[in-house]
Formats: structure tokens, C-alpha cells, sequence
């Protein structure tokens, strides 16, 4: 890994054995792109690939058609990186270079979550300094390369070097120029309980986004935005990711422009932003990570996968195996007491579940939602030792306990509102809109987030807690900060996410031991800035089995199998009245983090055996299912998304844990094959289905063949058109593989 600076032609090559990322600076001082695809050969000049026969708007030939940080009025009509109003009112900014630095490693980003390296020779980063002269405004500019992933990380700091005050309107994080059009953008879609599905669409002449105004990234988006080429396949062909590191209002944004080239921005969303930038202040947008892949979708996601889980995700939970959980949400709801926990929590440790997590409705007096969200004490009518003697008796069970909190949130009857009516975000002289019964605290406002930190301190350290799952169940509606001026309230959402990061990273670093999962009514923000936090997050409200097909494979995008928390529920299903097999539901959430979430106490003894049998599979293969390579086969949004198949591969290829499911069961198949990859061809593997059933899939595929027959000819399914009328809708089936030389 190199970033290689060609003095003569001022030209940028940062480079790895995978990709090259190429800019120069123009004899004007602009920045220009070049290219962002396969590694280069080192040592050359390629400044053709910017400079083309090509008059723009002003016919100017300095007038490059693909910029390294466009800006808006000058000519290029397309959507900007930066629009900042200077002194005078206006956005225009000619933004020229001043100078350069190549640092090794990577530095971080003061208050903003961000991937690291552990080594200076991970990684190498490109400072550039840019300014616009008439309004003095300064522009840090970094780029990094990981010396081992198709990967660059970008980020950009604002500065103000004049007397008056710049407003920033547009800080967008990455801004990435293509030579043209003819790609599909796919965005991670969808809504509460079916969020992450793979939406697609061709790009054409235009502008399409995606995007947030929720004060969180949100279910109905991811903050990301990926192009693949038409012909682009999960293992072959050119993709490119563009990520956001952050958990607060975003814009994903592709536009097509009249020559045919394509824009990709990704950033703080726009037109819910402003900030005024005193002089001598600077401002941090948070960090993209953009990932060019020519193996195809699965070679994308490996990079984000490998980035995301060891060097975003951070702390001694990171590489740690983690623990099956029990969680009584569904089991239960508000309707517990001490020893309805403890019955759940003993079935659970005789089955082999290693941590019970105690789910909303443990404080204040919340029998239902409708109450004491910000009163973060014990209910003494539910729980009549405290959460301690709660968590004792969890413990002398042998089980680690763990403990929900919602710490943004407050409900109107509740003794925090009662004494700090004014700490729930509303705007002076109007109505707030309630939902979920609850409003949502400042985080903009320092004294909120020190009194939090203050009481959920006390709770973290009043009882043996390992575990935390850190929900947030609404929305922000009236934004508005109570300590910003009228002329700076632009800034408020970005405050409030600051207000978040600085709590999560107060919290973590107290209880630096403590495993704490991310939630937001599920995947409302399960977002690359959470992660660095939360090694692992809730991914959806939704815990059937066939709905869990989709939205896992959805996440697995850009998100690795460590950060996925996949549960087993009870049927029918709470979310959408399905009856799955127990087999299917398990076989479904073995690939995340596993765990369950129901009334152990309602097992029968026949589910009790096979529930053991699950823990007792998973903790045997957990680090292949939490930590090994994970790869989509064929998908629920390929054709009629029935057959379903994805596998997760050690790193040594020596063990492989293969998922097959089949959603409806149609009569009179065809034989079909299912072509596994990630597998050492020159080896041979043992192949046996778990549990050990004799059924048709079980004799086709069971058995030694050579990792070469895998991947080149497949596993066998649906051999014996007769047997599918036994196995019936909702079948799933679990192979497992071992190279046996
Ligand atoms: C939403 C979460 O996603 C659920 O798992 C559960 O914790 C509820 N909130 C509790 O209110």
C-alpha cells in the first residue's frame, strides 16, 4: 500500500494489491478524480483519464468533468459536495490546493465514530488542504487507504480562517465522480419489522436518493448507497459501496448528468442541516468508507464485513465469542415479576442459554408504554430486591444478566418530566407530537446528556450487568435545540447525534466490559455509526423466520454476521401469525448473534431437547456464524426469493456452515443445485447435514467430495420430488462441512 505523489504532474495515486484511487491538483489548484477501480501500475502518469475533449458550461478546458469536491455555481450544475455561504451571501467557492501531507496510519475523528487501525502500516492517509480565498474558507480533505481492503475512508473538516461567520448548508462526506452511467443502484430499504430488502433500480438521467429526516438513519433507510454493474453478480463483476459511519439524518444520492456520468454523494442530509462556523472553528462531517469491489457484490461486502467488525466495532466484546442470549421481551412483555424471570431464566441455563436479558418495563411504574421512560430506578413492585438481587439470582443460576435501557427517551408521566418538562425536544409555543406515548429528550444540551450519564452510570454499576441493549423507539418530531439560538436550530439534529456519541462513548468507556447490543424498535438504526459503539445491534423487530431470510440477507450488505442479532421466537410468529418450524426458526438465526425470545418456561420437553440441541450446534460453530466469512448463495430478491441459501466459512476454509432454506413448498421440482463458494478447491470436505436426519437432501449431499465439486457443480436439492410434501412450507436444513485434507 502506497499513496504515491507525482510532484511533475500533481498527481495522487493512493494504491493496494486490490484498488487505485486517483486525483491531481489542476493548474488552477482544483482537484481532479481519476479514478477509483483495479489497482494501477505504480509509477505512472495518468492524468489522461481526467482530461477529455470535453467543454463544459463555460468552455473553459480547466473545467474538469469529474471532481474530487465539487461545488455548486461555477458551472457545474450537478449536485455539490459543499455549498458554504460565505460573508457575502453566497454558496460559490473555488477551492484551490494549498498543501499536502501523507500521514501514516489514520487519524481519528474528534467526536464522531470512525474506523482505526491498530498499526501505523494498516493504513496511510492523504491530507489535503484546500481554500477559497474570498471567503477564507479551509478544507481538510482525508483520504485513507487500508493497506488490505478495496477500501478508502474519507472524511472533511471545515474550517473558518476569516473574521465573519460561514454557514455551512451542504457538508457532504463523500462525493465520488463515474465515468458513466450504466449501473444498478441498490439501496437497503424497507420500513419497521422488514427493514434492509434489496431495492434496485437502473440508474437514468436525474437525481435518486435516499435519505433521512428522522433525527436516526431509520428503518426505511440504510445510509449507504451501492452501484453494480448490470451483469453484476454476487461473485463476479464491478460494485461500488459508498457507507456513512454516522446514525443521524442522511442523503444517498446518485445523479446521471446530461454527458452520461454519474455523481454518487453521501453525507449529512441537507436540507434538515446548517451550521455556523465561527472564525477560527472547525467543523467534522463524519466519515464515508467507499469499497470498489470487482468480485462482485459477495467481494463488496467481505471488505465491509472484515472493516466493520475489526476495525469500526471496538472494545474486548470485539473479537470476543459472544454470549447466546434469552431476552423476555416477547416472552413476557410488561408482565413479569422476580420470579417469572427467574423461571424463564433457569429454563434457559438448563438448555445451555449463557445470558438472560431483562427487556423494557423493570423501572419506574411501566406496566405499559405509556410511562416512565427517563425514571431509571428499579419498579420495587415487580422486582422487590432491585435490579441487583435480580441479577444475583440470574447469576447464581450461572447465567450473565443483561439489562434494557432507553436512555433518549422520556414519557410525559414520569417523574424526569415532571421535574425537566423542558428537557423533551419541543419548539417554544407549540404542541409536541407524542409517539409511542413518549417524547425525546435534547441530546443537543450538555446538562441532558450528564444526567444521563450520572443515573445510568448508578444503574450499570448497582448490579452484575454484562450485557446492554440501548433501545430508542421514536422518531424526532418539532426539532429544535433548547440551548441554540433561533439563527443556529439548523444545527440541531447534528447536535443531538453528538449529544448520543459523547453518551455512548462516556458509558463505554466506564463499563468498558459490558457487551452492549444497539436497538431502535429494531433496525430504526443499525447504521456503521452505531457500530462503533455497539459491536452488535437489534437488526429487526421482526423474528419470524422467512421474514428474517430478507432482512438479514438485506444487512449482510455491508454488515458482518458479529453485528447481526438474530432471535428465536415462539409461533405463531408476534409480527406476522407465521407457524415455522422451531428447526427453521433456529436454522434462520444461527447466522448473527444468536439468542431467543420467548417463555422458556412454555417449551415442552421434545423442545427443550431440540432447543439444547440448537445452543449446543451454535456454540460449537459460533465462531465460523459470529466471526467466519459470510457468503449469499441465492437470495430471497433473486426471481421468487423461495429458495434461500447462504453459508458462513472459517477463515482457514477448513470448516464451513451452510444455511438452505425453502420458503413455500411447491409441488413436482425440478432437481437443483446450489453452487457453495469460499471453499479451498484443492481439499476435500466431509459434508453431513445437522441434525443427523436421513431425509432426501441428507443422502444427496452427505458424504466426502472435494471443495472443486462444491463449488463447481453444488449441492443437490430437491432430488426426490416425493419428499417435499413431508417437509412441507418453511423448510430449512443446516449442512455443515469439514476439510478432512
Ligand atoms: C423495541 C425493541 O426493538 C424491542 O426488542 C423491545 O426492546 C421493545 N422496544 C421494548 O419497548
Amino acid at each position: 500500500m502506497t499513496i504515491e505523489w507525482d510532484a511533475g504532474l500533481r498527481q495522487f495515486h493512493l494504491r493496494n494489491d486490490r484498488i487505485s484511487y486517483l486525483l491531481r491538483i489542476l493548474d488552477n489548484g482544483m482537484l481532479e478524480h481519476l479514478h477509483l477501480g483495479p489497482a494501477l501500475a505504480a509509477g505512472r502518469t495518468y492524468g489522461h483519464l481526467g482530461r477529455r475533449d470535453f467543454a463544459g458550461f463555460t468552455n473553459r478546458l480547466d473545467d474538469p468533468i469529474a471532481l474530487e469536491l465539487p461545488t455548486s455555481g461555477r458551472g457545474d450544475f450537478r449536485v455539490p459536495a459543499l455549498a458554504i455561504e460565505g460573508p457575502d451571501g453566497s454558496t460559490v467557492l473555488d477551492l484551490r490546493y494549498v498543501e499536502h501531507r501523507i500521514l501514516p496510519g489514520k487519524p481519528p475523528i474528534p467526536g464522531l465514530p470512525s474506523t482505526y487501525v491498530e498499526a501505523d502500516d494498516e493504513a496511510e492517509t492523504l491530507e489535503l488542504v484546500l481554500r477559497d480565498e474570498p471567503s477564507a474558507t479551509v478544507v481538510r480533505l482525508l483520504t485513507t487507504i487500508f493497506r488490505d481492503e478495496p477500501a478508502i475512508a474519507r472524511s472533511l473538516h471545515v474550517r473558518n480562517d476569516g473574521a465573519a461567520p460561514l454557514r455551512l448548508r451542504t457538508v457532504m462526506s463523500a462525493s465520488l465522480d463515474l465515468p458513466d452511467s450504466d449501473w444498478i443502484l441498490l439501496t437497503l430499504s424497507g420500513a419497521w419489522a422488514r427493514e434492509r430488502h434489496v431495492i434496485r433500480r437502473p440508474l437514468a438521467p436525474g437525481r435518486q436518493s435516499v435519505s433521512s429526516r428522522r433525527g436516526a438513519s431509520g428503518h426505511e433507510h440504510d445510509p449507504s448507497l451501492v452501484v453494480a454493474r448490470p451483469a453484476t453478480t454476487e461473485s463476479c463483476g464491478e460494485a461500488i459501496g459508498l457507507s456513512l459511519v454516522y446514525s443521524g439524518n442522511f442523503l444517498a444520492e446518485a445523479e446521471v448528468h446530461l454527458y452520461g456520468t454519474t455523481r454518487l454523494r453521501l453525507g449529512i442530509d441537507p436540507e434538515t442541516f446548517t451550521w455556523t462556523l465561527g472564525p477560527g472553528e472547525e467543523f467534522a462531517a463524519p466519515e464515508a468508507i467507499v469499497v470498489y469491489s470487482a468480485a462482485g457484490l459477495g467481494g463488496m461486502s467481505d471488505a465491509y464485513h472484515r472493516l466493520y467488525r475489526s476495525r469500526l466495532a471496538r472494545g474486548v466484546w470485539r473479537d470476543r465469542d459472544r454470549p447466546v442470549l434469552i431476552n423476555n421481551w416477547e416472552g413476557t412483555y410488561f408482565d413479569f415479576d422476580e420470579e417469572r424471570l427467574v423461571a424463564i431464566a433457569a429454563v434457559a441455563r438448563e438448555v445451555g442459554v449463557e445470558l438472560f436479558v431483562l427487556d423494557d418495563g423493570w423501572f419506574g411504574a411501566r406496566d405499559d408504554d405509556t410511562t416512565s421512560l427517563g425514571d431509571w430506578f428499579v419498579d420495587r413492585r415487580k422486582l422487590p430486591n432491585g435490579i441487583d438481587g435480580l441479577a444475583r439470582r440470574i447469576e447464581a443460576l450461572g447465567l450473565g444478566f443483561g439489562l434494557w435501557i432507553e436512555p433518549e427517551m422520556i414519557s410525559a408521566r414520569s417523574r424526569l418530566f415532571e421535574t425537566h418538562p423542558g428537557w423533551a425536544i419541543a419548539i417554544p409555543g407549540r404542541d409536541r407530537t407524542e409517539s409511542r406515548q413518549q417524547y425525546v429528550l435534547d441530546m443537543s444540551r450538555p446538562e441532558i446528556v450528564d444526567h444521563l450519564s450520572g443515573v445510568l452510570g448508578d444503574v450499570l454499576s448497582s448490579a452484575p450487568i454484562s450485557y446492554v441493549k440501548w433501545d430508542m423507539n421514536r422518531n424526532i418530531t418539532e426539532p429544535y435545540g433548547g440551548s441554540l439560538p433561533p439563527d443556529r436550530q439548523g444545527e440541531f439534529f447534528h447536535r443531538y447525534m453528538l449529544g448520543v456519541y459523547e453518551l455512548y462513548r462516556r458509558l463505554t468507556a466506564a463499563f468498558p466490559d459490558i457487551l452492549v447490543e444497539s436497538c431502535a424498535g429494531g433496525g430504526g438504526r443499525f447504521d456503521a455509526g452505531m457500530l462503533a459503539f455497539a459491536p452488535q445491534g437489534w437488526t429487526s423487530d421482526d423474528t419470524d423466520a422467512v421474514e428474517r431470510l430478507a432482512i438479514q440477507w438485506g444487512a449482510s450488505t455491508l454488515y458482518p454476521l458479529s453485528s447481526m442479532g438474530a432471535h428465536v421466537s415462539a409461533v405463531p410468529n408476534h409480527q406476522t401469525g407465521r407457524i415455522t418450524p422451531l428447526a427453521t426458526r433456529a436454522a434462520t438465526a444461527f447466522f448473527g448473534v444468536f439468542g431467543y425470545e420467548l417463555d422458556a418456561t412454555a417449551w415442552t420437553d421434545a423442545e427443550r431437547r431440540e432447543v439444547a440441541d440448537q445452543i449446543a450446534f451454535y456454540v460449537a460453530n459460533r465462531d465460523v456464524l459470529q466471526r467466519g466469512r459470510f457468503i449469499r448463495l441465492q437470495g430471497p430478491f433473486d426471481g421468487d426469493g423461495n429458495l434461500v441459501a447462504w453459508m458462513a466459512v472459517a477463515p482457514d476454509r477448513g470448516r464451513a456452515i451452510v444455511g438452505l432454506y425453502r420458503v413455500l413448498s411447491h409441488p413436482n421440482p425440478g432437481p437443483r443445485r446450489i453452487r457453495l463458494r469460499g471453499l479451498d478447491p484443492a481439499s476435500s470436505y466431509r459434508v453431513r447435514a445437522w441434525p443427523e436426519i436421513d431425509d432426501a437432501t441428507s443422502r444427496a449431499n452427505s458424504g466426502t467430495r472435494g471443495g472443486d465439486d462444491l463449488e463447481q457443480a453444488g449441492l443437490i436439492l430437491d432430488v426426490d420430488r416425493h419428499a417435499l410434501a413431508a417437509e412441507g412450507d418453511f423448510w430449512a436444513r443446516i449442512l455443515v462441512l469439514e476439510a478432512i485434507g
